[in-house]
């Protein structure tokens, strides 16, 4: 029960259509099953329920809630809720993010729709739940924050707008971290590598049309450790840590969980 009786959001607790375990629904089954009080956050309601639902079947507390993060409105009101049902706010988790379902592409062929789309979920929507989250943090003079960004900031990545804001991401992480340090709120990023999840996967296999086994195998490949992709467990591992006390002189940091997928050259 490393996370017993404090109070989290994990905004993208729902999951892209496909087999297996996202790293939102992943993070928020980990965070409840280790004591937090968990608003699973998702554009797509049912499947924020399908996160509750599963957790409840685990004996902890959750509850969805419908948003869609690219709204400031939408992210106060996620803000309000959960302080309002639960007293305070410990976490906040950003888990959303999107790259070829949001219409990402190389230079040449990205459309300035597709960009801003991108742009509005995976760094956007970060930054105002920040923002909005920030002041309740202030007043406990505690709290954790983590940015799900991903490996495309340091390796080589075909598409354009999620390698800008995911690096973004980073950026503003580190800063969040340093002008929040005073007040004993923490803000950590995680670069997930090569995950074995639908939204990566099932995905992958949808747009170039091959079968999943095919999409798993050409990933597999590429990871330095036993040649295999991580799971959403791997990422939800890696935020527990850095919600939990355990990290609680670890802020500014940017963590990949990617089986040595950075540090390989050449
Ligand atoms: N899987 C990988 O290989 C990999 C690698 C690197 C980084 N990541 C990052 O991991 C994160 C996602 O992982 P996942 O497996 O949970 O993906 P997922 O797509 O299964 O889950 C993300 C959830 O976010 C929701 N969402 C999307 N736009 C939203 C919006 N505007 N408002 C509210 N909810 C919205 C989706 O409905 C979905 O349920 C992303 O930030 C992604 O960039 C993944």
């Amino acid at each position: 029960m490393r996370l017993k009786d404090r109070v989290a959001i994990v905004v993208g607790a729902g999951q892209s259509p496909g087999e297996g375990m996202g790293n939102g629904r992943a993070t928020a089954l980990t965070f409840a099953r280790e004591g937090a009080k968990v608003l699973c956050v998702d554009h797509n309601l049912q499947s924020a329920q399908e996160t509750v639902d599963l957790i409840g079947a685990n004996q902890g507390t959750a509850m969805a809630f419908k948003a869609d993060v690219t709204r400031e409105a939408d992210i106060k009101s996620m803000v309000a809720e959960t302080h309002a049902r639960w007293g305070r706010i410990d976490i906040l988790h950003n888990n959303v993010g999107v790259s070829i379902s949001g219409g990402d592409a190389e230079l040449l062929e990205i459309t300035e729709e597709a960009f801003d789309r991108c742009v509005a979920i995976n760094l956007k929507s970060c930054i105002l739940a920040a923002k909005h989250v920030i002041p309740i943090m202030r007043a406990q003079q505690s709290g954790a924050i983590i940015n799900i960004s991903s490996m495309a900031v340091i390796t080589t990545y075909p598409y354009v707008a999620y390698k800008a804001t995911k690096a973004a991401m980073v950026a503003f992480t580190e800063q969040l971290a340093y002008q929040n340090a005073q007040y004993g709120i923490r803000a950590n990023v995680i670069l997930p590598g090569l995950m074995n999840t639908p939204m990566a996967v099932d995905t992958r296999a949808r747009t170039f049309k091959k079968t999943r086994a095919e999409v798993e195998a050409e990933r597999d490949s590429k990871v330095p450790l036993r040649q295999k992709m991580g799971t959403g467990w791997d990422v939800a591992n890696a935020a527990l840590f850095l919600a939990s006390d355990e990290a609680s002189f670890i802020t500014g940091v940017t963590l990949p969980v990617d089986g040595g997928a950075s540090v390989r050259r050449g």
